[in-house]
């Protein structure tokens, strides 16, 4: 996707350098930045202060870290450690450990000679795949978006929860890759982006980068959507998701919960955008996922520096959960790279066998 008109991957590997390059969202959306890691060190930093986020990209940014971690070392304790170290660095997106399993995968058995090259290639195919998978989902959604297209015969208003934009995958995004494909299909589409507090994903990453494909959209405060969706202004939301159980409930940042309960109560369709890495098949319980929690908020300050600020009294106790679970029933359908499925255990088996 583009960024000042230049095709960008959110990831790449320089062969030059021997470095990986990834754009630090930490800076957006009020500077582009492209960061080299070079060590695992670099890389478990860059995915906890969400230098990189977003459940595939986070995978793919521990997976090149693992390639990393062989160059500086090629012993086996010390790689094992490093996988170790990168599913610690952020516990709730599953494709993270997902991504550092199939790498470990990929090496037992690989001869200490070829393990640099082996490592550095399936990094690199999971995120060519992941690239493949998300443009299938937005092909996938595309249908359901054309359909409402040709009912309504008018602009298309999607709501959207967070970024699960190309930014926190390789390329296209989950939710928004149904809306770019749209887009370029010529329907007419407008997204009702929300800020996502309390890091303001929504504001900072999902419309910065609709701007730069030239998608219309407007940030709303997180509270918005109910009153919109009461007013008939929302057509259908599309949010992605961090960890979707095989029974359907679907994690994500917090806040989707909500939405899916108003869109429920308004009869406004709810779909959940996702690559099959971001299937946990084990957990059945969605009390069993693990939560993250957040402290600070970010932002411009007056000589254009980037600032943590507290915007609570100091004397006030907060709790920031970064995630909740909305339950499969309020979920109309999983958009997904082989197709649009129910949220049930059945239906998910049946489509990934
Ligand atoms: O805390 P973040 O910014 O990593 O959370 C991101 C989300 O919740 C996304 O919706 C999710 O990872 C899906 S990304 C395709």
């Amino acid at each position: 996707m583009k960024i000042e008109n230049k095709e960008y991957r959110t990831i790449w590997f320089d062969e030059d350098n021997q470095s990986v390059k990834i754009i630090d969202q930490t800076k957006l959306p009020h500077q582009f930045v492209i960061k080299d890691l070079k060590t695992i060190k670099d890389t478990i930093n860059a995915i906890t202060t969400m230098e990189v986020r977003g459940a595939p990209l986070i995978g793919a940014t521990a997976a090149y870290g693992l390639a990393l971690a062989i160059k500086e070392n090629n012993d086996h304790n010390f790689i094992k450690k490093s996988s170790e170290n990168l599913i610690q660095s952020r516990p709730t997106a599953i494709n993270l450990r997902w991504a550092v399993d199939r790498m470990m995968k990929k090496l037992s058995g690989t001869n200490n000679k070829n393990l640099s090259k082996v490592a550095l290639k399936e990094a690199k195919d999971i995120c060519d795949e992941d690239e493949k998978f998300c443009e299938n989902i937005g092909l996938n959604g595309l249908e359901i978006i054309e359909k409402i297209y040709n009912k309504k015969n008018d602009t298309v208003n999607i709501l959207t929860h967070c970024n699960a934009g190309w930014l926190a995958t390789i390329n296209w995004g989950t939710a928004t890759s149904p809306i770019y494909h749209a887009h370029k299909k010529g329907i007419p589409i407008h997204v009702w982006v929300d800020e996502t507090r309390p890091r303001n994903q929504g504001a900072n990453l999902t419309s910065y980068e609709l701007n730069e494909e030239e998608v219309p959209n407007t940030i709303i405060a997180d509270n918005t959507g109910g009153i919109l969706m009461q007013r008939g202004d929302v057509d259908m939301c599309i949010v992605g998701t961090d960890r979707t159980l095989s029974t359907g409930d679907v994690c994500n940042k917090i806040g989707t919960y909500l939405k899916a309960l108003a869109a429920y109560d308004n009869n406004v369709p709810f779909y959940v955008a996702l690559p099959s890495s971001t299937i946990d098949w084990d957990i059945k319980n969605f009390k069993d996922i693990p939560i993250e929690e957040l402290s600070h908020v970010e932002g411009l300050d007056e000589n254009n520096n980037i600032k943590k600020v507290l915007i609570y009294p100091k004397k006030s106790k907060s709790l920031n959960l970064a995630f909740d679970v909305t339950p499969a029933k309020y979920v109309t359908g999983l958009i997904t790279e082989k197709g649009i499925c129910e949220a049930s255990d059945v239906a998910l088996k049946k489509m990934f066998n």
